[in-house]
Order: structure tokens, then C-alpha cells, then sequence
């Protein structure tokens, strides 16, 4: 069942590379609540994934953006406000890489050069995106920007690598600009700290079988999909949660908050 709670929105939606992103996703539960995109992602994964599919799929522009680089920022959204005619309502940033975790470097032999390569993309890009939008005045006020995140932010697991540090940092930087963007343009920014999923992304780091597993006996209403994420996307895209900001909000099926479950201790036995 879909409410059209997103009629009469734009917005920008990063990170959409084949049909198991989050973001591939979103987009299309952003389309069935009634609401209008532009797909973006780097050059690359437009030669490699399959997010043209999509962008045919769902009647959406693709526009190639490297989120790391501003005059690629900026190209993107005065192409999505011209497309639009107007204003943006939301923007989802899905981004994430680090190369450590894909060259399975580890955290005490980490290669800097390469951390500050992920750092880029996977948090400043973050901050690049917003002081973009900020500076051209692309919001419409009370819109609402979202980026995803995990809980290795807040607590640690071991093979989360130098991702963890990129997602501490991007929890931040939400917090540091939505205070602007609240103040100056009535623009909300939070960060939707997802349970494990399996994606491209995903894949990339060691023992995801296991995270996942793990998460899932942890959890009182179990983990949730990509598809759940979406749809709570949309919620916070949505007029239903105007005065939400500057929050980090979990939605990992209670994960965050159970110290320890009889699931996990029964399977110790
Ligand atoms: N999969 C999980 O377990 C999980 C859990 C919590 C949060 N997240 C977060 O969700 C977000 C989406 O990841 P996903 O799991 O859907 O995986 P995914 O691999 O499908 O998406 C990651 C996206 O980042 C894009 N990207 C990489 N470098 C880029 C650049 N320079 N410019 C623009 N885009 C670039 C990729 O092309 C890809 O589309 C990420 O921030 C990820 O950290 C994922």
C-alpha cells in the first residue's frame, strides 16, 4: 500500500548502482509515494552498474556526478533545478567506499592515502554536497536531506575498518551543517544509521554473512531490509517529519539499544 505522501516533491537521489542499493530502492519508493527525481552517481558506476535500467525503469534523468567534486556538484544541480523548474525538496546521499576494505588492508596497517581517498567520498563528499546546495540556494525551505550510516560510528566492529571512522565523521558533519541549514533555510539533515544489508558495499567488508546473522539475532523485530530503509526514507522526505533534525535516527530493528539477546546467549551454549 502507498500513500502519495511525496506529490508535488524533487529531489536528488545518490548512489542508486544495481537493483540491490539502497538507494536503487528508495528511488523507486520515492516514485510510488508520488515524488519526482533525478538519479546521480560517479562516472564510473554509470559505465559499470546498472542504475541506466533504472533511470529508464522509473522515467528519471541520469546525471553523472563525481560527489567529491564540486563543479561536478554544481553542473548536477542546476541541471536537476532546470529539469524540475524550480527548487529541490530532498536529497538522499547513499555513498560509500573506502579502499582499504576493498584491498582488505587492515585497521592497525591501514594505507593512509587511500583512508583519505575514502574520507572524501564516503563523509566530505557529504559536507561538499550541502555547502553546494547552500551556497546556490537550491532548497526549497523545509526540505529535507538525508545520508545513510552505521552503528560502527558509535560502537566497534572490527572489520568495519576505516568506514567506521568515514561514518563517525559524516554523523557529524549532518549535525555541524544542519544547524545552518535549519537556521538559514528552514532545511532540515539527519542520518538514517541502516542494519547490515547486503549490497555492493556491503559485500566489502569481511564477515558481512556474520554481521548480517549476528544483527539478526539481536534484534527484536530483526533486521531490516533495504526496501523497510526506503520507505523510512520517504517518511523523512515527507511533511510527517518537519521538525526532525540534527538526529541521528537508528533503524535497525531495536539493534542500538539491546545490550545483549537470549537469541546470542542460547546460541553460546
Ligand atoms: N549495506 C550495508 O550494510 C549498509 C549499512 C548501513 C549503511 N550503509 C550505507 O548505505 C549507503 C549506500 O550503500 P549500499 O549498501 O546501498 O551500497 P552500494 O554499493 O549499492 O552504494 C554505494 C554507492 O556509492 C557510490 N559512490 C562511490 N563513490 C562515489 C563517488 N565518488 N561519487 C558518487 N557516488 C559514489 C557507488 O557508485 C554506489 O552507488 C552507504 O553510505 C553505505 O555506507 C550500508
Amino acid at each position: 500500500m502507498s500513500y502519495k505522501i511525496l506529490e508535488g516533491k524533487k529531489g536528488i537521489v545518490f548512489g542508486a548502482l544495481d537493483q540491490n542499493s539502497i538507494a536503487w530502492k528508495t528511488a523507486e519508493a520515492i516514485i510510488e509515494a508520488g515524488g519526482e527525481i533525478v538519479l546521480t552517481n560517479a562516472p564510473v558506476a554509470l559505465r559499470m552498474g546498472t542504475v541506466n535500467e533504472l533511470a529508464e525503469k522509473i522515467n528519471a534523468p541520469l546525471i553523472s556526478a563525481d560527489a567529491t567534486s564540486i563543479s561536478d556538484l554544481e553542473n548536477l544541480i542546476k541541471k536537476s533545478i532546470s529539469h524540475f523548474g524550480g527548487k529541490i525538496d530532498f536529497v538522499l546521499h547513499s555513498i560509500g567506499m573506502s579502499v582499504n576494505v576493498r584491498k582488505g588492508k587492515h585497521y592497525t596497517d591501514l594505507n593512509h592515502d587511500w583512508m583519505t581517498k575514502g574520507w572524501d567520498i564516503s563523509a566530505v563528499s557529504f559536507h561538499k554536497l550541502m555547502q553546494t546546495l547552500f551556497k546556490m540556494n537550491a532548497m526549497n525551505e523545509w526540505g529535507s536531506i538525508i545520508a545513510l550510516t552505521y552503528i560502527a560510528a558509535q560502537r566497534t566492529f572490527p572489520n568495519y575498518n576505516d568506514m567506521a571512522d568515514n561514518k563517525a565523521y559524516l554523523e557529524s558533519i549532518a549535525r555541524s551543517f544542519g544547524y545552518f541549514f535549519g537556521k538559514e533555510k528552514k532545511v532540515r539533515v539527519n542520518t538514517i544509521s541502516q542494519s547490515p544489508t547486503l549490497t555492493k558495499a556491503g559485500e566489502g567488508v569481511k564477515g558481512l554473512e556474520g554481521f548480517l546473522k549476528y544483527a539478526e539475532k539481536m534484534s527484536p523485530l530483526g533486521n531490516a531490509s533495504a526496501e523497510d530503509c526506503a520507505k523510512y526514507t520517504v517518511m523523512m522526505f515527507s511533511d510527517y517529519s518537519k521538525k526532525v533534525t540534527l538526529q541521528n535516527l537508528f533503524h535497525d530493528g531495536g539493534f542500538s539499544n539491546v545490550g545483549v539477546s537470549q537469541d546470542i546467549i542460547d546460541s553460546l551454549d
